[in-house]
């Protein structure tokens, strides 16, 4: 299975089809039936299960459907999975490659306990260990983190067949967000403006709520892109402890990024302009994210495709390659003979 149009070498080209790839492939009409014939009654909750660049699409839909979900998502990027798994529970597992090992073990402690498992893959350990109907399969070729406008439309379908919730039309969110994209400069800061601002500086991905994955998955693109240390927190929670340390931010060159979001509640709101009027008492300006978007799941989506951009931006000026992961493969090798 391979995509016409995209250069597999250069993120840049992944990156940018972000928006054409939304909805472009998804779980096939046999696994989609199987899901939608599960009775949901039955079931506890989905135990999502994935490491990095592949467990970023189940945090993402957990966000999504975090006020609509009639059973518990759970994330789970380790070896183990819960004591309280059973067979009630449904386990969908992400790894693009299928081998990353923290994935298989958990897989095989979820199946063990007799939980119905599906896997979204390319191929790998992880194909063998699950049935193969129910595997979704998705192309070869990219880095793993790229390819999460694919694994998330993949995911999403899944839990909403599961769910019984009606299908958001990726498609037409992704049209949506390449308009969109054409509009930044006039109304935001672009990633490749916001990239200079952040010059020697270490980006502070801030979320709450709704926003928790965005800014977890803006570290993350910042630290395997960019190779620039990059940090995230959520609030409330960062109110309680990370607000007594921004004596530190000047001279650690930290800078404050809020992600906002048009469900933000009129607390939460309040709550990030008086953490941003706190935090400017003690360092230059926090800077704020905020698209305009019709939908949640737009919104969602076009804040990762800013950020996953900006990720480039900041590599350019870095003058490092975004798509190699040196460190990563190192660790995996040692691991692997061991
Ligand atoms: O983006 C990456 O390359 C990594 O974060 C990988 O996603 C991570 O190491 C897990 O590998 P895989 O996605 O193949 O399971």
């Amino acid at each position: 299975m391979a995509i016409e149009g995209i250069d597999l070498t250069s993120m840049r080209s992944m990156v940018e089809e972000f928006p054409k790839l939304l909805g472009r492939i998804l779980p096939d009409e046999t696994l989609q039936t199987k899901l939608h014939k599960i009775e949901l009654d039955k079931i506890s909750g989905v135990c999502m299960i994935g490491m990095g660049g592949s467990a970023i699409a189940g945090r993402l839909c957990a966000s999504l459907l975090l006020e609509s979900a009639n059973k518990p998502l759970i994330s789970v990027q380790d070896y183990h999975v819960p004591s309280f798994l059973d067979s009630n529970w449904i386990v969908i597992a992400t790894s693009y490659s299928g081998n990353t090992e923290e994935t298989l073990s958990a897989v095989q402690e979820a199946i063990q306990k007799g939980c119905m498992t599906f896997g979204i893959t390319t191929g790998g350990r992880l194909s063998q260990l699950i049935d193969t109907q129910n595997i979704a399969r998705v192309p070869e070729g990219f880095q793993p983190r790229a390819a999460l406008p694919i694994l998330f439309s993949m995911q999403l379908s899944m839990l909403e067949a599961l769910l019984r919730k009606s299908s958001t039309d990726l498609t037409s969110i992704g049209k949506k967000i390449e308009l969109a994209s054409k509009e930044w400069d006039t109304h935001m800061i672009s990633p490749a403006e916001l990239a200079q601002s952040l010059r020697n500086k270490i980006p502070l991905f801030i979320g709450s709520h709704f926003t928790e994955g965005i800014a977890y998955r803006a570290k993350c693109q910042v630290n395997e892109n960019a190779k620039s240390a990059a940090f995230f927190a959520v609030l409330p929670e960062a109110n309680h402890n990370e607000i007594e340390s921004i004596a530190d931010f000047k001279s650690a060159k930290i800078q404050p990024i809020f992600i906002r979001s048009l469900t933000e509640s009129s607390r939460v709101k309040l709550r990030i302009e008086a953490t941003t009027s706190i935090y400017e008492e003690e360092m230059d300006s926090c800077i704020h994210l905020q698209v305009k978007a019709d939908s949640a799941a737009e919104e969602l989506l076009q804040l990762v495709f800013y950020l996953d951009l900006l990720s480039l931006e900041m590599a350019v000026l870095r003058n490092v390659d975004p798509v190699g992961v040196e460190r990563i493969s190192k660790l995996k090798k040692i691991l692997s003979s061991n």
